[in-house]
């Protein structure tokens, strides 16, 4: 996720800058710029790859001012390249602009301001506030250069669609900052005769710990002397501001104890932001020529770890939803198997990084068999979304955490999005059955909002079984790959043994494995299989197993017959279950990992992507 900082004071603002981007680096990025108003004129430098390097480029340039801003990006529109770094620029080079979020309506408002005359310079979305401030500084004469650009910041912010949060500076106002905020996060701290602008608390915690959080459609104008808050009407309201106790470290991971607790808290804004583009992307991709999606009857899903349990659901989804046959490999198998070659085949790959070696071989395998690919992916940019002639982003932003979370879940999503476009597109599903799919959809991100509020009870549950050295995870349909993921969790952070299965094969073979007091999760929301899964806790009760039904409200009592615990998370349609249910088993994960003492963020041997083979 992008990361803003912007510092006015009496000091050199650019030491200011370079550290604030150093705190927000752990929100990943892939180029820094800054903007300094310096003689009356904006001077700005920008680099791609670490701050590191902007550092170098900035010891050579050496702004001087004490007015600027700054911007780590993580590249959404464009690729991560010098000039589609921030701060980006108007026509005149007079107004900066630093920026996070996405403007949904920017592709309008860029053909209307060329037609009016402006001239782009990159490929961002970021671009047209610059250009639009731009455009309605011409409409507002009146009042000094300050008031000008505030009732400027004001119009544009009111022309803009998406989430947002900007930072704006000015060449005539050089004792000036303007932020606003809508969706996306920006902080305010107040220090003595300087103040700062960030997206996150730890940009300027070295200088001060007064901060005022601002909310949406809030605009805070910054001075040496001060900061104003305004509201959507322009009105002036109360600052009201807050004493940070955290330090740095906590500070970064927003309070949390662990990256991974804060992003299996960030699911459903990453849902949210994932789901704001999907009808517009995928109207994109499903008219393109180069894949003709229409005409796919096959389908291969390639992808690893985590993400092969989300292109395991996709199979259902696109199968149902859409009628096409669809098969999922591992991708370090795909890449070694024989695969025929065929007609109208398609084949997705699914990766958080758009790095994993494995799956950019099965990408390349597939373009020699001549297969048309898509990838679903979170990185902009990546050797994946260049190897695929389609490419749907996962909004969730950057994962640091090795054990993904919020990645899987925007996965899911993006796979039933495309399940449900592409089922509609080609005839499979009717109108009023996608309009009732999509509302579905549109859902998700609160329930998981919802589902969240079961932590407490995750919790107190680890508490008596987490020294076990074994756990057994039991699902059924598209609740079956989520039992994979929850044990792949589990194993991954906590180092104890964990399996998953389909309830229907226990009795295959596995069921050998359970033990007195072994704990069992069985995955057994109240929908058409329900039975079926009260007779596997049965199975597993009678091997004297300790069996943890996780269901939905419905299902409780008859859960609580069966089971020695219970987990209830809320009900949702019946494809859309398992991305409530995996938000209790990242919970189960962590809280085990937790009490055993174990580094949840960097598991031993473990690797966020693995670039080899
Ligand atoms: C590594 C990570 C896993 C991840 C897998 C695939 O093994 O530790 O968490 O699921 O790679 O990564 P990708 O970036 O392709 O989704």
């Amino acid at each position: 996720m992008c990361g803003i900082i912007g510092y006015v004071g009496t000091k050199k603002c650019t030491p200011a800058l370079i550290d604030g981007l150093k705190k927000l680096e752990y929100r990943g990025y892939d180029s820094a710029g800054i903007a300094v108003v310096q003689d009356g004129q904006i001077v700005r430098v920008r680099a791609v790859g670490k701050v590191a390097e902007l550092e170098k480029a900035v010891a050579q340039d050496k702004p001087q001012g004490t007015c600027g801003i700054g911007h780590t990006r993580w590249a959404t529109h464009g690729k991560p390249s010098e000039e589609n770094s921030h701060p980006h620029t108007d026509c005149s080079g007079e107004i900066v602009v630093v920026h996070n979020g996405i403007i949904e309506n920017y592709l309008t408002l860029k053909e209307k301001l060329q037609t009016l005359g402006h001239k782009f310079q990159s490929e961002t979305d970021t671009e047209v506030i610059a250009h639009l401030i731009e455009e309605n500084l011409k409409h507002t004469r009146s009042g000094s250069h300050e008031q000008r650009l505030f009732r400027a910041v004001m119009k544009t912010s009111a022309e803009l669609h998406g989430a947002f949060a900007y930072g704006v500076m000015w060449a005539k106002t050089p004792r000036q900052i303007i932020g606003v905020k809508n969706q996306s996060p920006l902080v305010v701290g107040l220090g003595k005769n300087e103040n700062f602008l960030a997206s996150d608390v730890p940009a300027f915690l070295k200088y001060t710990s007064k901060v005022l959080f601002l909310e949406d459609g809030q605009t805070a104008v910054l001075t040496p002397d001060g900061v104003k808050l305004y509201g959507m009407d322009g009105q002036e309201t109360k600052v009201k501001t807050t004493k940070i106790s955290w330090d740095e470290k906590t500070a970064e991971k927003g309070g949390y104890k662990h990256f991974m607790l804060k992003e299996i808290y960030e699911q459903p804004q990453g849902l949210e932001d994932t789901l704001r583009t999907a009808r517009e992307d995928f109207g994109r991709i499903l008219g393109l020529k180069t894949t003709d999606l229409r005409n796919i009857k096959n389908v291969y899903l390639v992808a690893c770890g985590t993400a092969y349990h989300a292109a395991m659901i996709g199979k259902y989804y696109l199968e149902n939803f859409a009628g096409v046959t669809a098969s999922v490999d591992l991708a370090s198998e795909f890449k070694y198997r024989t695969i025929p070659p065929a007609e109208n085949t398609l084949c997705i790959a699914v990766s958080q990084s758009g790095e994993t070696a494995d799956t950019l071989g099965a990408v390349k395998k597939a373009k020699e068999l001549g297969f048309k690919r898509l990838a679903i992916c979170n990185v902009l940019g990546s050797g994946l979304t260049r190897a695929c002639n389609s490419v749907f982003f996962t909004h969730c932003g950057p994962e640091i955490s090795v054990a993904s979370t919020k990645a899987f879940t925007s996965q899911i999503i993006s796979l039933y999005a495309l399940a449900i476009f592409l089922g509609h597109a080609s005839g499979n599903i009717s109108q009023k059955v996608f309009n009732k799919l999509y509302k579905e959809l549109m859902a998700v991100p609160k329930a998981v909002a919802d589902t969240l509020k079961i932590e407490y009870d995750v919790r107190h549950l680890t508490k008596k079984i987490y020294k076990s050295d074994r756990f057994i995870f039991l699902g059924r349909n598209v609740d079956y790959p989520i039992a994979l993921e929850g044990a792949l969790k589990l194993k991954e952070i906590s180092y104890v043994s964990a399996e998953g299965f389909a309830a229907g094969e226990i009795k295959h073979g596995p069921i050998s494995i359970i033990d007195k007091g072994t704990p069992v999760l069985i995955l057994m929301p109240k929908n058409l299989l329900f039975d079926k899964m009260l007779s596997a806790c049965a199975e597993c009760r009678a091997r004297g197993a300790f069996v943890i039904a996780l269901t939905t409200p419905d299902g409780k009592e008859e859960a609580a017959a069966v089971s020695d615990k219970q987990i209830i998370v809320p009900q949702a349609s019946e494809y859309l279950q398992p991305v409530l249910d995996i938000v209790a088993l990242q919970f189960f994960a962590y809280w085990v990992a937790k009490r055993l003492g174990r580094d949840i963020d960097q598991p031993r041997n473990l690797a966020k992507s693995v670039t080899v083979e």
